[in-house]
């Protein structure tokens, strides 16, 4: 399949990256995915985790015993699930595709997951319809990402600059009453959808996660120099430690298939 710029781009970006996202990468403390699971009562089952990265959303379904098909746009990001399936005796059934068109029959899966994602994603919409459409009927769908809570356009502005910078193959991190009309709109009956601060630890480190270009670097530094109040206090960027940290803000959506 042919794909547009924002998913090429997320390809060669996480095709450089994947050593980054391994077992000490901050994604690894999956508490956030097992609280949610937790929520449907399932287990068990078929599950579909969409944009797997490193794996550790499918290699924790595995663990609970769902049957889980992990899917990435880039090959070496399925290459370290393979890898971490391998080491922890897991059986997880690996494709490369994008999270826009799921090449999977209709009603194939007790639940859909995706996991800090959705931002890359070129159409959002079309993702959530395809989930939607490979869920059976009363299946589940856990939506994991950072978000912007509805009604702040200055620190809306503010990360998607930095978040841009940092990482070329970012898209925008959607407004939390975005995604809750995209899951509406496609027939999904939401259960819960809650914003809860994420601490992202030291703002270096997140350039070495994403290689991000010296350049960007500086200007990153910049924008965190000159971080309007309203972001500021949103998402609590300061000092700890000499690092500079601050608390994104991660939406965890959970959703029904609503039986037509
Ligand atoms: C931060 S990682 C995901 C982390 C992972 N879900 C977890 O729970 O640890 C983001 C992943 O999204 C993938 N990705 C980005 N855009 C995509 C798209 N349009 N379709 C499929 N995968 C995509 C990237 O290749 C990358 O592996």
């Amino acid at each position: 399949m042919e794909l547009d710029d924002t998913q090429r781009a997320s390809q060669a970006q996480f095709g450089k990256q994947s050593s980054c996202y391994g077992k000490g990468h901050i994604l690894a403390d999956v508490s956030d995915v097992a609280a949610a699971v937790e929520k449907t009562g399932l287990s068990g089952g078929t599950a579909l985790d969409v944009a797997t990265g490193a794996g550790h959303t499918a290699l924790f379904l595995a663990e609970q015993g769902f049957r889980v098909t992990a899917s990435d746009v880039a090959r070496a990001m399925l290459d370290r699930t393979a890898e971490a399936a391998e080491e922890s005796s897991l059986e997880i059934e690996l494709n490369q595709h994008v999270a826009e068109v799921l090449p999977y029959s209709d009603e194939s899966f007790d639940l859909v997951t995706c996991r800090v994602a959705g931002h890359h994603f070129s159409d959002p919409g079309a993702f959530v319809a395809e989930s939607v459409r490979v869920l059976k009927p009363e299946g589940w769908f856990l939506l994991i990402d950072g978000c912007i809570p509805d009604g702040e356009p200055l620190a809306e502005k503010w990360t998607h600059e930095v978040e841009k910078l940092r990482d070329p193959s970012h898209g925008r991190f959607l407004r939390q009453g975005e995604w809750n009309n995209l899951c509406r709109g496609a027939g999904l009956e939401i259960k819960s959808s809650k914003l809860q601060p994420m601490k992202m630890p030291d703002l270096e480190w997140y350039f070495e996660a994403a290689n991000t270009a010296e350049e960007n670097r500086v200007k990153v530094r910049e924008l965190v120099r000159n971080t309007p109040d309203e972001a500021r206090c949103l998402f609590r960027v300061g000092e700890e430690a000499g690092k500079t940290i601050w608390w994104w803000q991660r939406l965890t959506l959970l959703a029904g298939k609503i039986p037509s």
